[in-house]
């Protein structure tokens, strides 16, 4: 509890602002004592920045702008109590999101995704370009190395057991190897998409990179109409998310390895380039997922 003394103490000290905290004052009626959560956040508070003026003038400001009930104008039993400010912005602003737009257009959908995962495209993008001159002399190594690892496991190895072309053969799954040329076949697929993301430019939610990728998701849920031209008169290619998932997850380590191993880069530089992968593992992984699972509220009843 803190009584009318302490108050008349604190309420010069209490004035301060930080940029995420909004000064809110209240009047104090003259025996009641402040509440404990009202004491908790006077302990959280640092040394005086404002003057009382400003302090009543960004209470007025705040008053108005959320339509909080009248602030008493006078200095005597006024009490501050301090609010988080990116919260009430954050309420203030709320984004409407479209469940069923998001559903059906994919730049709208990208829109979401990209704020929500705070991904900008003007940052974030070009971090993932910066990868080319590391990534490419590499390619082959990692494109080996995905194949190695799906050829671990009969499950993930048995996709690529029937013919993968028209000329091509279907193959027992244990004869499978890295040379196989069902492998050597899919091989070209997987460098051709790593080429295409570190140089893709075009980072914004409508890019037609999102699009390519989206139609990749869709490829491989046995859909014949994925919208990539090339697949039009292919047999339908199913991969349970199960494995999609799994190799993600695995791509991203791999890449964390190699990122983490450029002598070349800084510390800062590395983090900046795998929190803006991580970022983009995430928004390819609904890209991939949106075409396996449908949202709850398109199938359930209301
Ligand atoms: C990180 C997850 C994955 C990515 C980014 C990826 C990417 C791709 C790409 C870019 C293509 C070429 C699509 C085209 O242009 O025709 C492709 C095709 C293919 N993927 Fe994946 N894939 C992933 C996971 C998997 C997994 C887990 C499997 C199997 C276990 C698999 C099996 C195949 C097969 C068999 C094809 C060939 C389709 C054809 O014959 O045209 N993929 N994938």
């Amino acid at each position: 509890m803190c009584c009318k003394r302490d108050l008349a103490a604190l309420r010069v000290k209490l004035i301060h602002r930080k940029p995420s905290w909004a000064v809110f004052v209240r009047r104090l009626p003259q025996r009641q004592s402040v509440s404990e959560s009202e004491q908790v956040i006077y302990k959280s508070v640092h040394p005086p920045q404002l003057t009382v003026r400003s302090v009543f003038f960004e209470a007025d400001y705040i008053q108005k702008k959320y339509d909080f009930p009248a602030l008493p104008k006078k200095k005597g039993f006024a009490i501050l109590v301090l609010y988080n400010k990116t919260r009430l912005d954050s309420t203030a602003t709320m984004q409407h999101i479209d469940g069923a737009l998001i559903t059906h257009d994919l730049p709208a959908r990208m829109a979401y995704l990209q704020s929500f995962l705070q991904w900008d495209p003007e940052k974030d993008g070009p971090l993932i370009e910066a990868c080319k001159p590391v990534l490419a002399p590499l390619l082959n190594g990692i494109v080996d190395a995905v194949y190695e690892h799906l050829l671990k496991y009969d499950i993930t190895a048995a996709t690529f057991a029937p013919a993968q072309s028209a000329d091509g053969a279907s193959v027992d799954v244990r004869e499978l190897n890295i040379d196989h040329a069902n492998i050597k076949f899919r091989k070209d697929f997987l460098k051709g998409y790593l080429v295409r993301l570190v140089s893709n430019h075009d980072w914004t939610p409508g890019s037609k990179f999102w699009d390519y990728i989206d139609k990749v998701g869709k490829a491989h849920t046995g859909s014949m109409d994925s919208g990539l031209k090339h697949r039009k008169n292919k047999p339908p290619l199913f991969v349970e998310y199960r494995d999609i998932n799994l190799l993600l997850g695995w791509v991203e380590n791999a890449v964390t390895d190699i990122v983490m191993g450029v002598e070349a880069l800084d510390v800062k530089t590395k983090v900046d380039i795998l929190k803006a992968l991580n970022k983009y593992w995430w928004l390819q992984n609904d890209l991939f997922a949106r075409h396996y699972v449908n949202d709850l509220s398109e199938v359930t009843p209301s």
